[in-house]
């Protein structure tokens, strides 16, 4: 059995897929695989621990006769065509759940930053600009009371709910497909809706077609010209140009993303001139608790593939009943 695991991870984990006897490749350059390298790498294996930054498409996946299983190191995996994925029988995981606190943790956190602007604030300091005590000096935005909207309330929507609630936020949600009304949240029938009585407005919805490209002009001028945007789930959903416009006139207070397209974004970006849009490296999930508990999930995912059981997290799993390459 061999297992490719496409970015170096916690010894931990390599040493239990080691142990079972696998052949474990694991690519430890500072750079993920190139896609020439990755469809090179895939010929011969069995499993496979991908990344966000691996295309899994049609081409890729017909250049492995062998593949079992793929499992996704995160919850999102916009980057695995799944439904050829499917059709081949080839089990697809993540790692739902274990993320969704750190995540939400995150979301809040940049929130809280953008509220009282404790990251363009210190610059101040920095910069030998404090000056005089003024009482109409350096005034940031409350959270307490203000309505936070969070767009997509799945696992890490309710998270973001629960931390809202700590802090007397109203909290008003929106989903596409079900209603999820949990921690006092109150469902709003539409985005407009949602956009229009928010003074934050955070995204935890999935990034597909029709997410893409959800946060435009027409959506920055529906929200109030005192609303903070957070995006921590696909750069794609939010339409950059878009933002800055929106941000340089006025139409929002001020953007935290802690995604962007590209990833990761050249610094000489427009975004990253302003003072109110504050962006951070991908790093929703990055403590080194969850990141450990994602990669585990990950070996467990794979090591049941390729033993030919069905992996606890798989997203495809009804596709893949009838014709999965587990079972042979
Ligand atoms: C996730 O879990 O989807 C993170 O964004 C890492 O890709």
């Amino acid at each position: 059995m061999k297992i490719l695991v496409t970015r170096r991870t916690f010894p931990e984990a390599i040493e239990i897929l080691n142990n079972i006897g696998a052949e474990v490749i694991v690519w430890d350059k500072p750079e993920s695989p190139t896609r020439s390298e990755l469809l090179e790498a895939v010929k011969d294996i069995d499993g496979m621990y991908a990344h966000i930054t691996n295309e899994i498409d049609e081409e890729f996946l017909s250049l492995a006769p062998k593949l079992k299983v793929i499992s996704e190191f995160g919850v999102g995996y916009d980057n695995i065509d799944v439904s050829s994925a499917s059709k081949l029988g080839i089990a697809i995981c993540n790692t739902p759940g274990i993320l969704s606190e750190s995540t939400a943790d995150e979301a809040f956190s940049l929130l809280a930053t953008l509220a009282r602007r404790t990251h363009d604030l210190p610059n101040i300091v920095k910069n030998g600009e404090w000056g005089d005590f003024d009482p109409l000096g350096y005034l940031a935005t409350d959270i307490h009371h203000k309505t936070l909207g969070i767009v997509g309330m799945g696992r890490i929507g309710s998270e973001m709910a629960k931390r809202a609630n700590g802090f007397n936020m109203k909290v008003v949600y929106h989903n596409r497909n079900k209603r999820k009304d949990e921690f006092g949240a109150k469902y709003l029938n539409s985005l407009d809706d949602l956009l229009s009585v928010s003074d934050f407005v955070s995204l935890h919805n999935p990034l597909n077609e029709s997410t893409t490209n959800m946060m435009s002009m027409k959506q920055f001028k529906i929200m109030k010209n005192s609303a903070f945007l957070i995006n921590t789930t696909r750069g794609p959903v939010v339409n950059q140009d878009d933002l800055y416009t929106a941000l340089i006139n006025k139409e929002i207070a001020g953007a935290a993303l802690d995604v962007t397209v590209p990833e990761p974004i050249p610094t000489n970006h427009p975004l990253l001139s302003l003072n109110n849009c504050l962006i951070m490296p991908h790093v929703a999930s990055a403590t080194h608790d969850t990141r450990m508990k994602m990669a585990l999930m990950c070996v467990e995912n794979i090591i049941t593939g390729i033993r030919g059981d069905f992996p606890p997290y798989c997203v495809n799993l009804d596709a893949i009943k009838e014709n999965a390459r587990l079972k042979n």
